[in-house]
């Protein structure tokens, strides 16, 4: 392996597709980026344009190329990141999509996980796969698929169609229809996967009437997944060595390679990972059991929780609110604001996620007064993040009775100095930020690059991981107690309240 050469990850987004070059360091060379729509057929549905995915990925591949000025034959790898879930059926020999992808977010199966609840399968299915019974997984969606649109079913039971998450869909086009295989993170996100037994589960493709033909072949997270064929890459051979789920990526690329390490990804919701090791660890309060990554002959695990509102709690403050011009400046004015007087505001625009899981709450504003300032408001809204990543990780520390030993964090808000320090005073720890924020792209690189011989071992990459700062508390236990009690009690409060 020479110093000139690449690798290449294609980190395909919910909403849009980036192709991102690293060097040997580690270091990003060139990123390239679009856009693509989104669709949204019905109140609460997402779904996305599977063949405008597919578009995205090669432009993206040929832009970053053309701008980094870089041959596809010095690609020593790539490795395929995506948005989880997302779940895609298309025709075995044509490739053509039989439907829209239906996107994670989507709700338009929320009455198909309700009836599996009913069935009483909540537990079977959590034992299983580490999941709650939610419309967020692929089983649903591609249950919905099979039963509403017109002929799908014949001939899925004909072994005429694939499924695949966004991962195997890349592949599957990258491959030009050789490869169907996805990865032990991704497989672990379909609510079909059996985490303990590593193999797609039989029970579960029976009780939800899925055939078994439709599922990919399952593979270690670094490793051979097959060779690009011709596009892009004028008819070279690049292998794809490398498939990783985005927030397992950003595990892997934060170096989280110990039981104990957390990483936190703020982006429109924030996804809280903790490596567990070589067990799975389940929870009681509804954390979702998952495989961070499978790599030279096992396989990792993590608790993971979602906060559906990080980002778009800010978003909010700039488009809806109107109190921002960008989302920048909530750092200078939460730093500006009084720090005296206690004002929550609780972000469950859409419920709230891990530990609440509850759907229906609506968000809230507590502790106003006449002396409140637009100061205030944006500091309470910037706090509310770090105060759900305290209920989380409080939750993981009680579930798994694991010491916790860093918080690394990467994705748009991390770059908000107010917030980590915030963040690190609320949870009493100290917070990693590191240099690459790439985080998620960088992880599938290095799967990728491990898997060709372009790093040698996971203890070359924890050199590579550099910290740009640390964030420690300097905040009195009394203070932290009261405020984080205060918090507690406004979350009772707005669970309370139900229009
Ligand atoms: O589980 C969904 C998650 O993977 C989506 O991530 O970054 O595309 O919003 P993102």
């Amino acid at each position: 392996m020479t110093d000139d050469q690449f690798i290449m990850a294609i980190d395909q987004g919910t909403t849009s597709t980036r192709a991102i070059i690293f060097d040997k360091q580690g270091e990003i060379v060139k990123i390239a980026q679009h856009e693509f729509p989104q669709i949204f057929p019905h109140s609460g549905w997402v779904e996305h344009d599977a063949n405008v995915i597919w578009e995205t990925v090669q432009q993206v591949v040929a832009d970053v190329l053309i701008q980094a000025n870089i041959k596809p034959f010095k690609i020593a790898s790539i490795g395929i990141t995506n948005q989880r879930e997302t779940t895609v059926i298309w025709d075995r020999l044509t490739g053509e999509p039989v439907y829209n992808a239906i996107v994670w977010q989507s709700k338009q199966t929320a009455e198909i996980a309700d009836e599996l609840k009913a069935a009483g399968l909540t537990k079977k299915i959590h034992q299983k796969t580490g999941l709650v019974v939610d419309s967020y997984f692929s089983a649903t969606k591609i249950m919905w698929i099979l039963d509403n649109v017109s002929g799908v079913r014949q001939r899925a039971e004909k072994g005429e169609l694939m499924f695949g998450t966004i991962d195997t869909w890349i592949l599957y086009k990258l491959t030009n229809g050789h490869k169907h295989a996805t990865d032990y993170s991704n497989a672990s996100r379909t609510m079909l996967f059996n985490i303990n037994t590593l193999e797609w589960d039989d029970e579960l493709l029976e009780l939800f009437n899925i055939p078994r033909s439709l599922l990919p072949e399952v593979k270690p997270s670094s490793g051979n997944f097959g060779y690009t064929q011709d596009f892009g890459f004028y008819g070279i051979k690049v292998p794809i060595a490398g498939i990783a789920g985005d927030q397992h990526a950003a595990l892997f690329g934060q170096a989280a390679f110990e039981p104990g390490m957390v990483k936190n990804t703020y982006g429109t919701g924030a996804f809280i990972m903790l490596n567990t090791g070589d067990t799975p660890k389940f929870s009681d309060n509804g954390l979702l059991t998952t495989i961070a990554y499978g790599l030279d002959g096992k396989v990792t695990y993590a608790l993971e929780g979602s906060i559906f509102a990080a980002g778009s709690a800010i978003q909010w403050l700039r488009d809806g609110m109107q109190l921002v011009e960008r989302a920048s400046d909530t750092d200078q004015l939460a730093t500006n604001a009084d720090q005296n007087d206690d004002v929550y505001v609780i972000p469950a625009f859409t419920g709230l996620g891990a530990p609440y899981w509850d759907q229906d709450m609506r968000g809230a504003v507590f502790g106003l007064t006449r002396a409140t300032t637009r100061e205030q408001f944006v500091r309470a809204t910037v706090e509310s993040l770090a105060y759900q990543t305290r209920d989380v990780v409080a939750t993981m520390a009680a579930d798994t009775k694991l010491p916790i030993t860093t918080l690394a964090v990467d994705g748009g808000a991390s770059n908000n100095d107010y917030l980590m320090q915030f963040q690190a005073d609320i949870l009493d720890r100290d917070i990693k930020r590191p240099i690459v924020s790439e985080t998620t792209a960088l992880g599938v690189a290095f799967l990728a690059g491990l898997a060709v011989g372009f790093w040698q071992d996971q203890a070359e990459l924890t050199k590579m991981w550099q910290l740009r700062d640390t964030f420690s508390s300097q905040m009195p236990d009394k203070v932290r107690e009261r405020k984080y009690a205060g918090w507690q009690m406004a979350v009772k409060a707005a669970q309370a309240f139900k229009n």
